[in-house]
C-alpha cells in the first residue's frame, strides 16, 4: 500500500492511542507461565502483539478472547507442550527473544524463524548468555540468526551485565530465570524499560531490585506464580506521534488518553520539553503498578535543537527516528550519538531516516551512531519507503503534515505491527 499526507492546516482533539506494545507482548508470555487464569484487559491487537498469542497457542496455552477481555491459563512454569511446527515469530523481536528465554527451560524441542527483517536481526545478545546458563540453541551462524532450534535443559543461574540496556534480553533471562531455583541476576549501567521485573513482582515472583550506582534486578525461580488482571495503557510510542504532530503543526492542540508514562519509556516527551514544546502530563495516576497520564500537547514554533547521548537512547530508544523528524523543525541543531542500536531494529533506522530525508531535501549528516540534523528546515515532500518498519512509516507520515507539496508513503501498510487504525486516527484529528 501506498499513501500520501499532505499539508494539514491544524491538528486538533483526543486520542486514546492503541495499548502499549511491550505491556501487551508481557501480558501473555508473563501470565502463561502463573498457575491459573490471568484476565487482561485492553490488549493491543496488533500485528506483533498477535504473533505472540499464535505462538503461545502453539505451545499450549489457552488463550480466550472473550470481547475486549483476554484470558489466559497459566500452565504452572513447566507445563507448555512441545509445538508441532516451527514458531513463526512473523517481524517481533520481543516474541523471539523472551520465548527463546522460555523454551530454553522446558523439557522439548523446538525451532522458531521470522519474516526477512527478523531473520537478519541479531540473536546472540540473547543465546549466548542463556547458553551460560545451560541453554541448548543452534542455528545460523552459531545459532546468532534465526531460523534456531532449542533443546530444553535443566537451566542454571548467571549474574550478566546488559551492556546494550536491552529489555528483550533482561526480559528473557528473567523469563528463563523464572525455571531454574538458582539466583539469575541482571546488572545494567543505564536502565532499560522494566515491565517484566514489575509484573513479575505483582505475580509474587521472588524479584530483588538494587539501585544504587548500577541497577541490578535478580531472580529465584521454580516458584508458582499468581494469576493477574491486568489492564494495558496506551503506548507512549504510539501516542509520540501525535505529540510531535501537534508540536510542529501551526495552531494545534493534541489530548493523548491513558498514557503510559513509566520514566523507562517517556524519553521522549522530556526530550520534547527540553527542545522547548508545550508538553504536560496531566491526571496522573497509577495502574499495576505503572504511571499512567494524559498528555497535552501544544504547537510549539521556538523549539530549540538538542542533543541526545549513549544515557538518552533507552527510554526513548523506538522514538528517535521521530525526534530526527521534529528536529528539523527546531532551531539550530540537533546531534544524536550513542544510537547505535538503531541499526538493528526492524530496519536500519539510522539509513532510514538519513535515506529518506534525502530523498525530499532535508539536510542530515548520518553518523555510525547516530546523526546530525539541521533545524528549521523548509520540507518540500516527495516518495519515501517504509522500508517495511512500521515506526518509520508513521514518522514521515507526520512530517507529511508540514510538508509543501506531500510526503507519498511506499509500503506503508506495516503500521498494523503497532497501530493498526494509525491513518484513521490521523485522518480524526488532522484538519485540512
Ligand atoms: C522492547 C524493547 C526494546 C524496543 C522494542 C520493545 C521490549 O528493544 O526497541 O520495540 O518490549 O522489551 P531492545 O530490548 O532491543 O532495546
Amino acid at each position: 500500500m501506498e499513501i500520501k499526507i499532505t499539508k494539514a492546516r491544524q491538528v486538533l482533539g483526543e486520542l486514546r492511542v492503541p495499548s502499549d506494545k511491550s505491556i501487551s507482548h508481557r501480558s501473555i508470555i508473563l501470565t502463561s507461565l502463573a498457575k491459573g487464569e490471568s484476565i487482561v484487559k485492553n490488549f493491543l491487537k496488533a500485528g506483533d502483539t498477535l504473533t505472540t498469542v499464535s505462538v503461545y497457542r502453539s505451545l499450549g496455552v489457552e488463550i480466550k478472547e472473550d470481547g475486549d477481555i483476554f484470558r489466559v491459563k497459566g500452565v504452572n512454569l513447566f507445563g507448555y507442550k512441545e509445538p508441532e511446527d516451527i514458531l513463526d515469530m512473523g517481524n517481533s523481536g520481543t516474541t523471539t527473544r523472551l520465548t527463546l528465554g522460555l523454551v530454553s527451560g522446558q523439557n522439548f524441542f523446538s525451532a522458531m524463524t521470522g519474516d526477512d527483517s527478523l531473520r537478519k536481526r541479531p540473536m546472540a545478545r540473547v543465546v549466548d548468555p542463556l547458553r551460560e546458563m545451560n541453554a541448548q540453541i543452534d542455528g545460523r551462524e552459531e545459532g546468532h540468526l534465526l531460523p534456531l532450534s532449542i533443546r530444553g535443559q535443566e537451566l542454571t543461574g548467571i549474574e550478566f551485565f546488559n551492556k546494550k540496556s536491552s529489555a528483550q534480553v533482561k526480559s528473557a533471562l528473567l523469563i528463563a530465570g523464572c525455571l531454574t531455583d538458582k539466583c539469575v541476576s541482571v546488572v545494567e549501567k543505564i536502565k532499560s524499560r522494566d515491565h517484566t521485573e514489575k509484573m513479575l513482582f505483582a505475580m509474587g515472583a521472588d524479584i530483588q531490585i538494587e539501585e544504587k550506582e548500577r541497577y541490578k534486578v535478580s531472580i529465584k525461580g521454580k516458584k508458582e506464580l499468581n494469576p493477574v488482571e491486568i489492564d494495558v495503557p496506551a503506548d507512549p510510542s504510539s501516542a509520540a506521534f501525535f505529540a510531535a504532530a501537534a508540536a510542529i503543526v501551526p495552531d494545534s492542540e493534541i489530548l493523548l488518553k491513558d498514557v503510559l508514562v513509566n520514566p523507562t519509556r517517556d524519553g521522549f516527551y522530556r526530550k520534547l520539553k527540553e527542545m522547548g514544546a508545550e508538553v504536560f502530563y496531566i491526571n496522573e495516576k497509577e495502574k499495576v503498578g505503572e504511571k499512567i497520564a494524559d498528555i497535552l500537547v501544544k504547537y510549539s514554533p521556538d523549539m530549540k535543537g538538542i542533543k541526545i547521548t549513549k544515557e538518552d537512547v533507552p527510554s526513548m530508544v523506538d522514538e528517535i527516528p521521530l525526534l530526527a523528524i521534529v528536529a528539523t523543525q527546531a532551531e539550530g541543531e540537533t546531534v544524536i550519538t550513542g544510537a547505535e542500536e538503531l541499526r538493528v531494529k526492524e530496519s536500519d533506522r539510522i539509513k532510514a531516516v538519513v535515506e529518506n530525508f534525502k530523498r525530499i531535501g532535508v539536510k542530515v549528516e548520518e553518523l555510525e551512531d547516530g546523526m546530525i540534523i539541521k533545524g528549521k528546515q523548509k520540507i518540500k515532500g516527495g516518495i519515501i519507503d517504509s522500508y517495511h518498519d512500521h515506526r518509520i512509516a508513521m514518522g514521515f507520515a507526520i512530517l507529511g503534515l508540514i510538508s509543501e507539496e506531500g510526503i507519498t508513503i511506499k509500503n506503508a501498510d506495516c503500521v498494523f505491527i503497532s497501530y493498526p487504525n494509525f491513518f484513521e486516527d490521523l485522518e480524526k484529528v488532522v484538519k485540512h
